[in-house]
């Protein structure tokens, strides 16, 4: 009985998306991971660990070994979640139909569990790489459809066209970032947030205040702010080639933060972004 709480307490909690999905709330990032063994290890390794979804995109230039370690993990297909992004140059109806099929024989399967277009560009471009979605989504080739990088403003020029709404926004999101007018616009719209650069991509590491949590929970301070991600109901996606952090940030299912230091971590909201402003990208 105590051994069933102990493994009921250690489970990966579950987002359920708009139209039913569910997507493990711990994710695994794999942007700038060398495409070969580094991806291959590392994704395999990552799912070995206990990790069911996976963050790709094909401008990340990874996807065949992201394909190949999951192959290696030995963990079936479909207990994976996975998710691939349409890149800039691909947007458009014609061309984003193309780009998917080449993401799919990239990775070796024939289906997405995600699929996002991975920056806002003109209204024009974003429709019609919208309607070839929400077409291959019908079509039963992709489990949920969304977007990335899109503030509220891009979201309500897209629902001007689009028939079935984005289930997932996945956003520059940390506690220096917080985003909380976009938090809670999508929460409006039944949009799942997904935190990308949820560690600050290195840079939470640099802050003494993350470090004396750490110290007061008897964790690292990455599985602080992982655990701080959950607790908001963000969905993050750490990366990580190195296979003692790819564990340790998985093992963050046994501790609550209280809520004074949930409330402490919300301070460092400054709004400063670490990526590219969405409204001013030049790629
Ligand atoms: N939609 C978008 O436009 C977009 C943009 C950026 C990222 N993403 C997605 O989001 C994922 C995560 O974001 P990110 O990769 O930019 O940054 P991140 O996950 O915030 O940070 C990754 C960095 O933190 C280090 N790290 C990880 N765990 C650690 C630990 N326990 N202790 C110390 N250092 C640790 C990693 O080092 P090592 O790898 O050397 O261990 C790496 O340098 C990406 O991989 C990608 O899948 C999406």
């Amino acid at each position: 009985m105590e051994m069933k709480k102990e493994e009921e307490k250690m489970k990966q909690p579950m987002i359920k998306l708009a139209n039913g999905v569910e997507i493990p709330q711990l994710g695994f990032g794999t942007f700038k991971v060398d495409d070969g063994q580094q991806v291959i290890d590392s994704v395999r390794e990552a799912l070995q660990v206990g990790y069911r979804h996976i963050d790709t995109a094909a401008v990340y230039g990874n996807e065949s070994g992201v394909g190949q370690g999951m192959r290696e993990s030995g963990v079936p297909r479909e207990e994976i979640f996975l998710t691939s992004k349409v890149w800039n140059s691909h947007q458009g109806y014609e061309e984003t139909l193309a780009a998917f099929a080449e993401t799919l024989e990239k990775l070796g399967t024939d289906y997405l569990d995600l699929y996002l277009i991975h920056w806002p560009k003109t209204a024009e471009k974003t429709a019609a790489t919208w309607k070839a979605m929400e077409e291959l989504y019908r079509a039963g080739k992709i489990r949920a459809i969304g977007v990335s990088n899109f503030k509220e403003h891009h979201l309500v020029t897209l629902f001007e066209t689009a028939t079935i709404r984005p289930m997932i926004n996945q956003v520059e999101l940390h506690p220096q970032l917080a985003q909380p007018e976009l938090i809670a616009f999508c929460a409006e719209h039944e949009i799942a947030v997904e935190a990308w650069g949820p560690l600050m991509q290195g840079k939470v590491f640099t802050l003494p205040f993350f470090q004396e949590l750490a110290d007061k929970y008897g964790k690292s301070i990455a599985q602080i702010v992982l655990r701080w991600h959950l607790q908001k109901g963000f969905i993050p996606m750490p990366k990580s080639i190195t296979p003692n952090r790819i564990m340790s940030n998985f093992e963050i299912f046994d501790f609550v933060l209280s809520p004074e230091d949930m409330a402490a971590i919300d301070t460092y909201n400054t709004g400063e972004r670490i990526g590219p402003d969405p409204d001013t990208i030049e790629f």
